[in-house]
């Protein structure tokens, strides 16, 4: 196990950098905002997998960009202590926590990240000006350690579509890996928020993944069959409001009316259980049954 160095600062981070990178060896970053758990874990094994003995930096930040008033960024816990022994276990290089100051020294930046339509659905909806802020403060990550890789989980799909989006049209250069949701032994996707659950909570949270594999298990059938079954899951569950329940293309854009089977697309949850707000999906692969295709077929012919 090696002790990661901790950086602080724009400065002591872009020094540790430039010596590593002087040597040709690339850099991977998983940004985070701490409580890191397993889940985070994963990340930093499969950037150390891109990277191999290259630096792996991770950022620790809780981002206020990214929470709207009345928002839990006080509630948010910061647990710096636990998340360095974490990271050492994991063999991280460095860990970059800075300061609210030192990240936005003039206060909220003038110029930011405007992430368009994508960002008005699903989370954006009851989150506005939610993924401005993250992708605000991945583009200043992304400017202050030059990652040749950066890891995102899987379990924030929104986010992380939107961040691929972003490389993309804005030819950023980074190698955006995203990194399987790790689960409990029972399926409940793991989040630092499910430290908010009481016991009884904890039990009703699994209905959200129970929800998404129920539609999996039929989507062979394709897009209406996978959110009926999945609709009679969620009707036996207790304690769960859900917010938004949905099927959509892999790029989180919508899927045509039709569509050809074995077509790639992700189901999405999102519902609040007591006050603390949920979020999972799963992959999905839509119409491949043999009924499914010769519905398909006939469709074609008539
Ligand atoms: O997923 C998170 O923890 C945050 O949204 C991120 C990507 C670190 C940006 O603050």
């Amino acid at each position: 196990m090696r002790v990661p160095v901790l950086a602080h600062s724009r400065a002591e981070l872009i020094d540790l950098l430039a010596a590593r990178r002087a040597v040709g060896e690339r850099v991977a970053l998983v940004p985070t905002m701490g409580a890191l758990h397993e889940g985070h874990a994963s990340l930093m094994r499969v950037a150390r997998e891109r990277v191999g003995s290259g630096p792996v930096v991770v950022s620790i930040f809780v981002n206020p960009m990214q929470f709207a008033a009345g928002e839990d960024l006080d509630r948010y816990p910061r647990t710096l202590e636990a998340d360095l022994k974490l990271c050492e276990r994991e063999g991280v290089d460095i860990v970059f926590a800075p300061s609210v100051d030192e990240v936005y020294p003039g206060g909220e930046p003038l110029v930011s990240v405007e992430p368009g339509r994508l960002a008005t659905v699903l989370e954006g909806k009851t989150r506005p000006g939610h993924f401005r802020g993250v992708l605000t403060v991945v583009v200043k990550l992304f400017g202050l350690v030059r990652p040749d890789v950066a890891v995102f989980g899987q379990k924030d799909y929104q986010q992380l579509a939107l961040i691929r989006r972003m490389v993309t049209d804005l030819c950023l250069g980074v190698d955006v890996v995203g990194a399987a949701t790790q689960r409990e032994p029972d399926g409940l996707a793991l989040s630092s928020r499910n430290q908010f659950l009481d016991g009884e909570q904890r039990q009703q949270a699994v209905a959200l993944s129970r929800t998404l594999r129920a539609a999996q298990e039929v989507s062979e059938y394709g897009t209406e069959v996978a959110l009926d079954a999945a609709r009679a899951e969620l009707r036996q569950a207790e304690g769960v409001d859900l917010d938004y329940l949905v099927i959509t293309a892999t790029d989180l854009t919508e899927l045509p009316a039709e569509v050809p089977a074995g077509t790639e697309a992700r189901i999405l949850i999102a519902a609040r259980v007591g006050t603390t707000r949920l979020i999972d999906n799963l992959p999905i692969t839509l119409g491949t049954s043999p009924e499914a295709r010769v519905t398909e077929a006939r469709k074609g012919a008539s």
